[in-house]
């Protein structure tokens, strides 16, 4: 069989695999289609059958997508190859729109419960698509996904193919609020936990997707593995935790795992990740060696006389100029046992989305159930005492995998700063790791539980998230290590753009500006009411006050030199900053009196006093960590002039010596 005859029939082999599993699952899981029972309502076989079919494409073309965008951003060598890449994703996000937007008029069918043709006929779609979140979520991803596939045929640069990929990922997480996790016992943890799940799965299985088809030829391929090798482990635990959070939800009991249908299906995804867990072990093991060190040149089959293979150790080095051998063939060598098991590796991912299709179409145990969450803050939240906000936690796995992701990254990259002989203080280590203690307690502790409740907490929890945690995240002088263990963030910490941000008072705009825009914008309430605003908020303030502590403290290796005098003035900026906030606090109007009202919850009788006490824990906490700074770098002035003066008066004393 012909190499392009023997490539389609595998492509053949692991759609008709990932469709069967499909299919078996729903028959399994009760998701199959039932007989109409007359006089009930029902979307008919078309809608019952084709909505997780049409799923299943969807799921896949934006994983496609994600994957192909993601080669060309991160993996492929030269300008040209990313150019010729990116291209290749526009018929994918064509592909994605189309199924996005059947998927909305087969939901839209299921949930009026009338065939395909009523269902239209009953001009609902237009209000479906614009007031529903499940018509919202698709028609998002619909338009998305049409921008993107316009977009991949213009001649875009490196940071318009990187906003095209951030934008590709973006349009992956709607869907996660939408089916069962609207209805989750804890919405909130539900839908943040599917989110990174669906965005876990899309960079790995798109990344390897787009490996084998972009970049299989690619004389960069060895590099491109080894890079995506890093990427595909984040998202191997990634996937695990939220899947294992996300099933927790819907389980809500140990039992259920062997009791229920949906257990049973989770179990099948959990054997998956672990057959996925071993193509990534003989990855690196085997293969990844084996592109690095032997050379394998397989001419394309479909020119006969060409059909030679040619082994090269390039290793052993024994080959003068072997690149050019390998640069008349354009095909690396040592491809094929790697190739051979990323198709099998991507066969198993298929399977475990036709699963996980299935899943999302099977009743969980816990449906229905009566559960105590707060209809608005999604969760159940007791009466506030000061020892809650050590019980309560709110184990969001996009936080806690965000903030042991960002730990691990540092360790590894004062172990490989040490590695090449340079020293890194212990007391920077632990302030770092503190730092990120604060950042997790203040995102997925107590605090983060009363904050969307309490102004006085939310107060306390963004002074942590602003000023406290990335204060002593900085200490830890960061940007070294995470550039020494992230080849990216190097990259784009030596951009322009980079080189703008660290002049103070850019750096000073950025501490302030989420302030303004939360307590003068009306930003306040979405950042309440909506996980998504939250989440972005959050995200936005720790990484503005990291990166302007960074930038004041000035221990990280900046590529612009900022005396002493303009630092001190850079933190007396942040009080200012701070004092503004106290002000607005305590002479302002009411934050958020909207959302408080709705909340009704009765423990938190008197607002104006909670929003004073905001001021008082939240300002006091961000006042004293600057403070503390500022004397920190008093000392250090004083102690460097210290050392000027005693290596003066040394090299005064040497020079004087006869
Ligand atoms: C420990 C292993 C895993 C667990 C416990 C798990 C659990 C889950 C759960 C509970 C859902 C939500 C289903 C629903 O809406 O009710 C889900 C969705 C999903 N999972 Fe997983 N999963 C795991 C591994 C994987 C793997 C390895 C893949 C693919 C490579 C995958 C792909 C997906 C996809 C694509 C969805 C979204 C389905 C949809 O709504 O279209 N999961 N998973």
């Amino acid at each position: 069989m012909t190499f392009p005859r023997r490539r389609s029939a595998v492509i053949v082999l692991i759609v008709v695999a990932a469709f069967a599993v499909l299919v078996l699952a729903m028959w399994f899981g009760g998701g199959w289609p039932r007989a109409e029972i007359s006089g009930l309502p029902s979307p008919g076989m078309l809608t019952t059958l084709g909505l997780p079919v049409v799923r299943v494409v969807h799921d896949v073309c934006a994983v496609a997508t994600v994957g192909i965008l993601l080669a060309a951003v991160a993996l492929a060598g030269d300008a040209g190859s990313r150019r010729e890449i990116t291209r290749a994703a526009g018929p994918w996000a064509l592909a994605w729109a189309a199924s996005a937007a059947l998927t909305q008029i087969l939901t839209l069918s299921d949930l009026l419960g009338l065939p395909v043709g009523e269902a239209l006929g009953s001009g609902f779609l237009p209000t479906f698509s614009i007031e529903v979140p499940q018509g919202q979520a698709f028609l998002l991803v619909t338009l998305l996904a049409v921008v993107i596939a316009v977009a991949t045929t213009l001649p875009v640069r490196t940071w318009g193919r990187v906003l095209l990929l951030a934008l590709a990922i973006f349009a992956v997480l709607p869907p996660a609020y939408v089916g069962h996790s609207a209805s989750a016992a804890d919405h909130n943890i539900a839908v943040s936990s599917l989110m990174l799940h669906i965005a876990g799965v899309t960079l790995w299985v798109g990344g390897l997707f787009g490996l084998v088809t972009q970049l299989r030829r690619s004389q960069g391929l060895a590099q491109a593995v080894r890079r995506f090798s890093a990427l595909a482990l984040c998202c191997f635990v990634a996937v695990g935790v939220s899947g294992m959070v996300n099933a927790w939800i819907r389980l809500g009991s140990p039992s259920q795992v062997w009791q229920s249908r949906y257990g049973l299906l989770v179990l099948g995804k959990l054997v998956a990740l672990v057959a996925l867990g071993w193509f990534g072990w003989r990855h690196r093991r085997t293969t990844i060696a084996a592109l690095e060190t032997t050379t394998t040149v397989e001419i394309d089959a479909t020119a006969p006389e060409s059909t030679t293979t040619v082994e090269t150790d390039a290793v052993a080095g024994t080959l003068p100029g072997s690149p050019p051998a390998l640069a008349t063939a354009g095909t690396p060598a040592g491809s094929r046992s790697f190739l051979r098991l990323a198709t099998g590796e991507i066969g198993v991912m298929a399977c475990a989305i036709g699963l996980a299709v299935a899943l999302s179409r099977t009743p969980p145990p816990q449906e229905g159930a009566p559960h105590a969450q707060h209809e608005l803050l999604g969760y159940s939240l007791p009466p506030f005492t000061p020892w809650r906000l050590l019980t309560e936690v709110r184990l969001d796995p996009i936080v806690i995998l965000a903030v042991v992701g960002l730990g691990v990254a540092y360790l590894v990259g004062v172990r490989r700063l040490a590695g090449g002989g340079e020293s890194w203080p212990l007391g920077r280590t632990v302030a770092a790791l503190a730092g990120l203690l604060v950042l997790l307690y203040a995102a997925a502790g107590g605090v983060s539980a009363y904050a969307p409740a309490m102004f006085s907490m939310h107060a306390l929890q963004y002074a942590m998230l602003g000023t406290f945690g990335p204060a002593l995240l900085a200490l830890g002088a960061p940007l070294a290590p995470f550039q020494e263990a992230t080849p990216l963030v190097r990259r784009a910490a030596n951009t322009p753009v980079a080189v703008k941000l660290t002049h103070p008072l850019v750096a000073l705009a950025l501490y302030a500006v989420p302030y303004l825009l939360l307590y003068v914008t009306g930003l306040f309430e979405p950042a309440q009411s909506s996980l998504a605003v939250r989440l972005v908020t959050e995200i936005v303030v720790v990484v503005t006050g990291t990166w302007f502590f960074c930038v004041a403290l000035g221990l990280d290796p900046l590529p612009r030199a900022i005396s002493p005098v303009v630092r001190t003035r850079m933190l007396m900026g942040a009080l200012a900053v701070q004092a503004w906030v106290t002000l607005v606090f305590l002479a302002g109007p009411i934050q958020g009196q909207g959302w408080y009202d709705v909340l009704a919850i009765t423990w938190v009788p008197d607002r104006v006093a909670d929003q004073q006490a905001g001021a008082a824990l939240g300002v006091g906490l961000a006042v004293v960590t600057i403070v503390a700074l500022l004397v920190i770098m008093l000392v250090w002035r004083r102690g460097a002039r210290r050392r000027l003066l005693s290596r003066d008066a040394s090299a005064q004393a040497t020079a004087a010596r006869p």
